[in-house]
């Protein structure tokens, strides 16, 4: 628990550097957002859409994801501080305001049910490692309820994909791939790739409020 205490702790010293002031104080306007999304749907608009790099999975939910979240992958994406380079060059082609419409529209599109307050215990695996690595107390009991606006809801989001994410938390010391990230980089490095899998697969069985909004039902 101390480590986890300590790790938080830092977070509150850098959790703010990828957003500047400025980007933060941009409100975004979802109506505006819903019309800047034609970049998007060709990937994030398609049901079970794969994409192959760096390998074969599912491209992440983003709709019912929190905004303060998408801003902040998007401008970490923009940053270099994520590595993934077609989300690198997506990112890059939008203004601030662009990513604050975005985001706004993309948390307001999310399947709106209630979760339980508490998720479901895994198998004993997966809960052994979710209490190692203190996972709720920052997304949540249940996992879609993070203690601050800039983490992500992570419950039902796709296993593979999370697999992925938690995998690149642990490099950075490549050009294509990677997420330069100092809390997820030291919680993922406690976990093997084995363990890191369990904990993906645990996630995202989980009830969901995150989805895909297929490409002809947006506008
Ligand atoms: C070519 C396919 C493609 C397109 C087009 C695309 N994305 Fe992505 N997006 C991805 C993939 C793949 C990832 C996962 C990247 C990674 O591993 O970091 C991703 C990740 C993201 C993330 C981070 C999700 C998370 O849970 O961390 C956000 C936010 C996002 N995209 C928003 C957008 C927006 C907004 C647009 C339109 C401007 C867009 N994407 C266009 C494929 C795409
Ligand atoms: C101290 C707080 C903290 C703890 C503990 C923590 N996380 Fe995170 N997690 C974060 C933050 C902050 C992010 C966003 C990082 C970023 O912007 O790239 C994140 C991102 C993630 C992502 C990427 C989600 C996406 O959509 O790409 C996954 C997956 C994840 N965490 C899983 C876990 C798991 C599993 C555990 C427990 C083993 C855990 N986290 C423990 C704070 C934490």
């Amino acid at each position: 628990m101390k480590k986890i205490l300590l790790t938080v702790s830092v977070l509150v010293l850098t959790g703010a550097s990828t957003l500047s002031a400025h980007a933060q104080d941009i409100q975004g306007d979802k109506t505006v957002g819903a019309t800047k999304n034609a970049l998007c749907i060709g990937c994030h608009g398609i049901q079970g859409y794969h994409t192959g790099f760096p390998e074969v999975h599912k491209v992440p939910k983003i709709s019912g994801q929190g905004a303060g979240y998408i801003r902040a992958a998007l401008h970490a994406y923009k940053a270099g501080e994520r590595k993934h380079p077609s989300m690198r060059t997506l990112a890059s082609s939008l203004s601030d305001q662009d990513i604050a419409d975005l985001a706004a529209y993309y948390e307001s599109t999310g399947r709106g049910v209630t979760l339980p307050a508490t998720a479901a215990e895994g198998s004993a695996k997966a809960a052994e490692l979710v209490t190692q690595g203190g996972c709720t107390s920052c997304h949540g009991p249940n996992f879609s309820k993070p203690i601050d606006p800039s983490y992500p809801k992570i419950a039902g989001q796709h296993a593979d994909y999370l697999y992925v994410a938690l995998r690149s938390y642990k490099t950075n010391d490549k050009p294509l791939i990677g997420r330069a990230h100092p809390i997820m980089g030291g919680v993922a490095k406690q976990f093997s790739n084995a363990d890191l899998k369990v904990l993906a697969d645990y996630v995202g069985s989980l009830p969901s409020e995150l989805q895909t909004v297929q490409r002809g039902r947006v506008k």
